[in-house]
């Protein structure tokens, strides 16, 4: 049966790797998300809202409901672009019915098509059972930001022999498990480039090369909200501070000097 939404789904985003390159962006609400549907392949309602949105140090203060909240108000802008959301720390760690219970409100309020978890060996279990039950995951490996604490912070990982060979195999483990795609976060180009010829599902790079089956960016990143935050893999594609400075700041100008409302803006 074909798809009457013509919404991409974990299946057609399988079916681009070695093809053409997935495009994922993530995405927190509404306006956002319908204006990236057109152009994006894949939208992540990341806990990375818990930095970006919340201003937040770390993702592990997001809760389950703020994850609902912002992937249902994703989902209503969405027409084309498959639609994934995170788990938030806490939520899918302590045992498999957690996970499932969690996955389950994402996909049945959240109106998600799939979820991201991180984590690799030790979560393939988990991974199994929500894959079992019919709930697509996404894994995410490398710099994985709920375990900010173990690695002493926000650092590149897979530097060593030994790490990157985890890394290989929590990859593996997952694709075992059933995992449709993998995120893999700030580790060595090479490295991804194995990871990315090793395994039948696509990977999707943040800080891992150009070798990965697709790309995925912070969207406040991309369009250049926060010139503060410049780590090596972000690129800005567009000065939005800049001109959000500008056009509020001209907004301010015209109400302080009477020049905001003009006639064609009164009834
Ligand atoms: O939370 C997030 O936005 C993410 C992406 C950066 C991959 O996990």
């Amino acid at each position: 049966m074909s798809n009457p939404t013509h919404k991409l789904s974990t299946h057609s985003i399988g079916a681009r790797k070695g093809k053409e390159k997935i495009v994922a962006v993530t995405a927190y609400d509404f306006t956002f998300a319908k204006l990236v549907d057109p152009l994006a392949d894949l939208v992540l309602v990341g806990d990375s809202l818990g930095m970006v949105v919340q201003g937040r140090s770390t993702t592990l203060g997001v809760t389950l409901d703020e994850m609902v909240y912002h992937t249902k108000a994703v989902a209503r802008g969405l027409k084309r672009a498959h639609l994934v959301a995170d788990l938030p720390f806490g939520s899918y760690q302590p045992s498999v019915r957690d996970a499932i219970q969690s996955a389950s409100r994402l996909l049945a309020e959240g109106e998600a098509e799939a979820v991201k978890l991180e984590g690799g060996e030790a979560m393939a279990e988990t991974v199994r059972a929500l894959v079992s039950i019919g709930i697509p995951v996404m894994g995410h490996i490398g710099l994985t930001p709920q375990s900010v604490h173990s690695f002493g912070g926000f650092k590149v990982q897979g530097k060593t022999d030994l790490a990157q060979k985890q890394i290989l195999r929590d990859a593996l483990a997952l694709e075992a498990a059933g995992a449709y795609s993998l995120v893999l976060e700030a580790v060595p180009a090479e490295l991804a480039d194995e990871v990315t010829r090793t395994l039948r599902i696509p990977t999707i790079g943040i800080g891992a090369g150009p070798k990965c089956d697709g790309q995925i960016l912070v969207l406040t990143d991309l369009l250049g909200l926060n010139p503060d935050f410049k780590p090596r893999f972000v690129k800005n594609f567009a000065p939005l501070a800049s001109l959000v400075t500008e056009a509020v700041g001209e907004y301010a100008k015209q109400v302080r000097g009477g020049n905001f409302p003009e006639p064609e803006h009164c009834f």
